[in-house]
């Protein structure tokens, strides 16, 4: 990654965190963006900023940074709702769409801001697109059981599928024990209904689609910040 987008992504970050009020219940985000907005939320509660406020985290590898920074995290077992989440995302399309899951942890992050009131998105410019599948794949999670048959299931509906590896060539595991497909259909005409359909697999968990998910996105580039919100499209 450059400097320059890695100064995109903490610019974004930090704007998000300084959302986050005293009290709340917060969804911490997956990513090497939303780690930033981790980091800056601890440094604003180690300075006493910030005060009872609690994290849900929406990966093992968040809520481990989370701990070591010192930031209190608890379950939705105990908090069903969220005031805030605050996550990054690998394409945002300009109805604030998104394809999520790069970093594997897309079930936990789609159940997190499910239950969250705000769903703050932070993304350099580079993760804009015109439509979503332009630049990335959808990562799919499947109950190991029956991967081969959904990997078959997405080819027919005309994706280019890759079985997610892990760096020692095994499989990558979710943080549920799923395993992840990554279906690359191009440029996807309608999300809405490629969604419907993956959700009546049996087999495949969730999906990459966040349709309708994201509150607020913030988006760093060479101008600057921008706050997108849905109905600015409209
Ligand atoms: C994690 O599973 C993802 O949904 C991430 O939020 C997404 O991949 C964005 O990651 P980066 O901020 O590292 O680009």
């Amino acid at each position: 990654m450059s400097e320059r987008t890695q100064g995109y992504k903490q610019r974004a970050a930090e704007r998000a965190a300084e959302l986050i009020e005293s009290g709340m219940v917060v969804g911490l985000g997956t990513g090497s963006t939303a780690i930033l907005a981790v980091r800056r939320l601890a440094q604003r509660l180690e300075s006493g900023e910030l005060t009872d406020l609690v994290g849900v985290p929406t990966s093992e590898a968040t809520a481990a940074e989370a701990r070591k920074l010192g930031i209190p995290l608890t379950t939705l077992d105990d908090r069903p709702t969220v005031d805030l989440t605050i996550d990054g995302a690998d394409e945002v399309d300009p109805r604030l769409d998104l394809i999520k899951g790069g970093g594997g942890a897309l079930l936990r992050e789609k159940i997190v801001a499910q239950a969250s009131a705000r769903v703050i998105i932070v993304v350099d410019e580079g993760k804009l697109s015109p439509v979503l599948g332009t630049k990335w794949a959808v990562p799919i999670e499947v109950v190991p059981f029956g991967l081969r048959t959904e990997a078959l299931f997405l080819e027919e509906l005309g994706a280019t599928v890759e079985p997610r590896l892990a760096g020692n060539g095994d499989y990558f595991l979710s943080d549920s024990g799923n395993k992840i497909l990554d279906a690359n259909f191009g440029p996807i005409e309608d999300a809405q209904e490629l969604a419907w359909l993956l959700e009546e697999r049996a087999a495949i968990v969730t999906h990459g689609l966040f349709l309708g998910l994201a509150t607020e996105v913030i988006v760093a580039g060479p101008d600057g910040l921008r706050e997108l919100k849905p109905e600015d499209d409209e």
